[in-house]
């Protein structure tokens, strides 16, 4: 009897795209009691991208899906799952994987939403690798896609300078065993950080009205002292569990893909581990936090600048609300 061969996933093509209109300290200064220097030394951020009112999450999905196929070398056509991690989506139902779907040409594929926060593109890379290990299907498109503009109250200095729009995506296919491709994830939640980062309106429990809008229940609410405590613990926790659990260190690990929320947890995270700097990514400074979409640009970024090479170990952890958080460890196997 033949041997069953063993299928393995691995990211074959990434892509990202941002809107053009950057909304700047100096514009932030303008719009609440705010400075240049605070959110630089508090953040690490010094621009963040944001869309003109009305654009949707699909939007920028699309335009971020295709450059991954064309970095895969595939179509449209040739992708059978569709994956959208999002806080955003453009609207409760139908997901924006069906949106993306039908403005793609994706006409073999199906898919849906997934929720997670900030830490949605690591759990939708472990959904679309358990796809592919078990033969289901062959080529997953994930799209970490955000209008975080569109839950923001921009008279809210806690929050408004933190987040930007834009999305990152990535294309996993089978690829063959001895590339090793997605070799581990864990990930974990726990409802009770919940309460700390939050937006409480638009659901079953708070469904939209007057009242609810007035006291301003559609954007998000957060203590962030709180947050930045748990985020640090998580992130270097999980990773130093991902990686033991594989029988490497940290000191085999290329690149470590941060979410990017602050440039102070991205440091914190980065000493614990006992990281250099130039084995971690960062593009907050020009992106701000983008939630869904930080962890698959960065990966694009890193492409971009020459950081990633066939074969190189990598990890990618998130945090987010929830509190969710999780880290994936992958050989790289796109060109
Ligand atoms: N400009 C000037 N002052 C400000 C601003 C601002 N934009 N924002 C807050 N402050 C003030 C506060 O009011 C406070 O003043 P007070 O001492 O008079 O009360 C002071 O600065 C310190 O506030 P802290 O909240 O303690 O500031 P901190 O150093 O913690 O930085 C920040 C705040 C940037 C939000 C940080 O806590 C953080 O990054 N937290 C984690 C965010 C995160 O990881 N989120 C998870 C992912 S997002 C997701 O899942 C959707």
């Amino acid at each position: 009897m033949a041997a069953r061969t063993l299928l393995t996933a691995g990211i074959t093509g990434v892509g990202m795209d941002f809107p053009e209109r950057r909304l700047t300290n100096a514009d932030l200064e303008r719009m609440v009691e705010t400075s240049d220097a605070w959110i630089v030394e508090r953040t690490g951020i010094r621009e963040r991208r944001l869309v003109e009112k009305g654009i949707p999450a699909s939007r920028h999905g699309v335009e971020a899906a295709r450059r991954a196929l064309a970095h895969a070398g595939l179509e449209p056509k040739d992708v059978d799952l569709i994956l959208v991690p999002t806080v955003t989506p453009d609207m409760m139902f139908p997901s924006t994987a069906c949106v993306i779907q039908e403005q793609l040409g994706a006409t073999n594929a199906w898919g849906y939403d997934i929720s997670a926060a900030c830490s949605g593109f690591v759990f939708a890379i472990q959904t679309a690798r358990c796809q592919i290990e078990t033969g289901a299907n062959r080529c997953v498109l994930v799209i970490g896609t955000e209008i975080m503009s569109s839950i923001i109250d921009y008279e809210d200095r806690n929050t408004c300078v933190l987040f930007g729009d834009g999305a990152g995506a990535a294309v996993v296919q089978a690829v063959p065993a001895e590339s090793k491709g997605i070799l581990d994830m864990i990930g974990y939640i726990d409802g009770s950080g919940g309460r700390y980062l939050y937006m409480p309106g638009g659901g079953s429990l708070n469904p939209p009205t007057h009242a609810t809008v007035d006291a301003k229940m559609h954007v998000v609410h957060q203590e962030g002292r709180e947050v930045f405590k748990y985020a640090v613990k998580g992130m270097v926790g999980v990773t130093n569990e991902v990686l033991s659990r594989n029988g490497v260190t940290i000191d085999d690990v290329a690149l470590f893909v941060p979410h990017q929320a602050n440039i102070r947890i991205i440091d914190a995270t980065r000493e614990r581990l006992g990281l250099s700097p130039d084995q971690v990514v960062v593009t907050i400074d020009r992106f701000g936090n983008t939630t869904s979409a930080s962890i698959p640009s960065a990966l694009r970024v890193a492409c971009d600048e020459g950081r990633l090479r066939r074969g190189d170990l990598i990890v990618l952890c998130s945090f987010g609300a929830g509190f969710t958080w999780g880290a994936a460890l992958l050989r790289w196997t796109a060109d």
